[in-house]
């Protein structure tokens, strides 16, 4: 595959449709526009001008009228190899082809994702290391792919993690630094490395929503439950609001026994939702990374193509 990308100091950026000058609250205004929002009908609520509507996520959290606003979706879970950089990577080809503004953050040190997206992770002059490390600012490093934009990862990254380990605040760094971009999007998907480590608890208490890709097979229930004891911990630690938005069954085989009662004991053993549709195992799903695409492009009429394009409207429907 040709991967000869070069990170561009200014990324090219579509209109913005919220406005993020609108500036913070100030304090005495909060209780005002609060008692205005909770006094309305709810079938107003889509009516609220984007002062309340920013207004409302600060005192409610995400959970009703982020419709309007960025959803920031963690994609993660420790076990290796569930397809969590193919998820990334496809929903937001999925929903960009929707026309939502998106933003793919590679959290992970492997950098498959940057990589798949056709940029050379030693040859990047910034990644998300240097913002990691507070070096550079989040705006500077973002590269545009085609529809979608990314923040590309390098092995470096793997560095970081020791020198956050000192730091007071290190699970918020992440979240600052993607706070200045964020409502230029309507959805930001973190791809986060194979360990509960301190990336990961970044890109944990950084996100709206988590999504937790599985693969239908024995066993691997045991790595969502751990997952959801570390999010129960962010919850209490760093992230009161962050919401597991469900769980995507992944290489699935309808075929066999096995993967549907893998599919119904995910969801029975930890009460999580697995969001329709599962994601067919499919060559056609392996080959795209190595042409520099997703599935979405690379066999546009597949099923697992279609599956996907599926689960964007589903994600769509939910944040
Ligand atoms: N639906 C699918 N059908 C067939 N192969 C798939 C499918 N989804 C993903 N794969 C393949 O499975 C492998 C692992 O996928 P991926 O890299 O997305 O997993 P991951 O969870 O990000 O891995 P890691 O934990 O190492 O970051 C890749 O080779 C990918 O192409
Ligand atoms: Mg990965």
């Amino acid at each position: 595959m040709g991967v000869t990308g070069t990170v561009r100091g200014t990324p090219e950026r579509r209109p913005r449709t919220v406005n993020s000058d609108a500036g913070p609250f100030p304090r005495r205004d909060k209780a005002a526009i609060a008692l205005l929002i909770v006094r309305r009908k709810p079938l107003t609520l889509y009516s609220l001008t984007m002062d309340e509507t920013l207004l409302a996520r600060t005192i409610t959290g995400n959970a009703f009228y982020n419709r309007a606003m960025t959803s920031v979706i963690a994609v993660a879970n420790q076990k290796g190899g569930v397809a969590k950089t193919t998820t990334v990577h496809t929903l937001s080809a999925a929903l960009a082809e929707r026309g939502r503004r998106v933003l793919m953050v590679d959290l992970d040190p492997q950098a498959c994702l940057t990589y798949e997206n056709g940029f050379d992770p030693d040859a990047l002059e910034a990644s998300i290391h240097d913002v990691m490390l507070g070096r550079t600012k989040l705006d500077d490093v973002i590269v545009a792919t085609g529809d979608v934009d990314l923040v590309p990862s390098s092995i470096d990254l793997a560095g970081s993690e020791i020198h956050l380990l000192t730091k007071t605040g290190r699970e918020f760094v992440l979240g600052r630094a993607l706070k200045p971009v964020v409502d230029e999007y309507d959805y930001v998907f973190i791809d986060c490395a194979p360990s509960l480590g301190i990336l990961t608890l970044n890109g944990l208490t950084a996100a709206s929503d988590v999504l937790i890709p599985f693969q239908a097979e024995t066993l691997s229930h045991r790595a969502v439950g751990q997952l959801l004891e570390t999010i129960d911990d962010v919850r209490v630690y760093t992230n009161e609001n962050l919401r597991v938005l469900g769980a995507v069954a992944t290489m699935y085989d309808g075929r066999t026994n096995l993967g549907k009662h893998v599919l119904a004991e995910v969801s029975e053993v930890h009460d999580i939702e697995v969001l329709p549709p599962p994601i067919p195992r499919s060559v056609k799903v392996a080959e795209a990374p190595g042409r520099g695409r997703s599935v979405l492009t690379h066999a546009r009429r597949s099923k697992s193509a279609e599956a996907y394009r599926s689960l964007a409207e589903e994600i769509e429907r939910r944040t």
